[in-house]
């Protein structure tokens, strides 16, 4: 097969940043994808409806001209939010509310320190119909960095479930066999994203040749068995696994830097990420349904009408980009890949 041409696909899971940043990394993302699920984990997180809608604009204000894109924005969970602000949200056009637990990952400090905090939340965002997605690690020090995904279902998804079945529940960006198969165990109400990186990559690209901060983001890249538990997921058609690269930019100077920050940017090659990863197992017929129609079916959202190509030609990774005052470099910068994409 030497293209294919699919229903344009959304991003159900994109960290944009703020400010001038959003003049690079927006039209990354637009070039592509129809929609995408904005990530509310700023610097001062977004934790009301008022907000995000602020947020909202700036985001398309960077929207090129001849582009269309459509960001679906979502609330930061707190101990403090207040039940009140689901109503207002759902009203306002808010798809979801994230759950970082309170130091997980970038920009998390001021989130959830212990569930029984937010029950009053979940039970209005039940009643609402508001998704909840979850960043799935525990924090405790105490359990080991690649365990934190697998520990965090027993711990703490599989008491929400029980405590709130009516609540939609997305398990964001999983990279275990554990989360996969728990996420198949489960027949409605609970679906996952897997990003482009985790089905090509596993842990060995941090250490190759040297420590590589490109490829470190959280949940950190696991085994190669993991990987392949992922891949078959997606590849498989379950509706329960959709797209959702997890793109997080950071300025190249902090991720090239003695604590590294998390997060691997990989909005502007996405597309062609995932091709090759459903390509090298032989399973381009099922791209559509993972990129295209199973998040808009979880969400409750129509289909996206125009259609995009994926052609088997080679392309460079750009090197860099200009990022606000410094440079932002892409996942596989400078190197070549198989598939590009084009919306036609
Ligand atoms: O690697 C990550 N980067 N994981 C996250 O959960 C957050 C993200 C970011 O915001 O940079
Ligand atoms: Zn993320």
């Amino acid at each position: 097969m030497d293209h294919l041409d699919i229903t344009q696909p959304d991003d159900w899971h994109l960290h944009v940043r703020d400010g001038d940043f959003l003049k690079t990394v927006v039209p990354h993302t637009a070039q592509h994808f129809a929609r995408a699920v904005i990530m509310p984990n700023l610097k001062e997180p977004i934790t009301t409806t008022q907000m995000a809608l602020a947020y909202k604009e700036r985001i398309l204000k960077s929207v090129p001209s001849h582009m269309t894109f459509e960001p679906l924005m979502t609330l930061y969970l707190t101990d403090h939010i207040k039940p009140s602000e689901m109503a207002v949200a759902k009203a306002n056009g808010i798809v979801a509310l994230k759950l970082y637990p309170a130091g997980a990952t970038t920009n998390s400090d001021l989130g959830v320190t212990k569930l029984s905090h937010i029950y009053p939340v979940l039970e209005e965002m039940q009643k609402h119909g508001l998704l909840l997605l979850v960043h799935g690690e525990v924090t405790d020090p105490a359990i080991d960095v690649f365990d934190r995904e697998a520990v965090f279902i027993d711990r703490q998804l599989a008491p929400l479930r029980r405590d709130f079945p009516g609540l939609k529940i997305v398990f964001e960006h999983i990279t275990t066999q554990e989360a996969r198969d728990y996420v198949k165990s489960v027949d409605s109400g609970l679906a996952a994203t897997l990003t482009a990186h985790h089905l090509l990559l596993n842990r060995n690209a941090i250490f190759k040749g040297g420590l590589r901060p490109h490829y470190y983001c959280l949940p950190v890249l696991k085994r190669e068995t993991h990987r392949l538990a992922l891949l078959e997921a997606a590849t498989s058609g379950d509706a329960r696994f959709f797209l959702g690269t997890d793109s997080a930019p950071h300025l190249a100077s902090l991720k090239e830097h003695a604590s590294a920050c998390a997060g691997c940017y990989t909005a502007p090659v996405a597309m062609s990420l995932y091709a090759s990863a459903f390509d090298a197992v032989g399973q381009l017929d099922q791209l559509e349904r993972f990129a295209s129609l199973n998040g808009p079916a979880f969400y409750g959202l129509p289909n996206n009408s125009a259609q995009l190509r994926l052609t088997k030609s080679t392309h460079q990774v750009q090197a860099a980009y200009p990022y606000g005052l410094g440079e932002l470099k892409p996942l596989f910068a400078g190197e070549t890949l198989e598939w590009s994409a084009q919306l036609i």
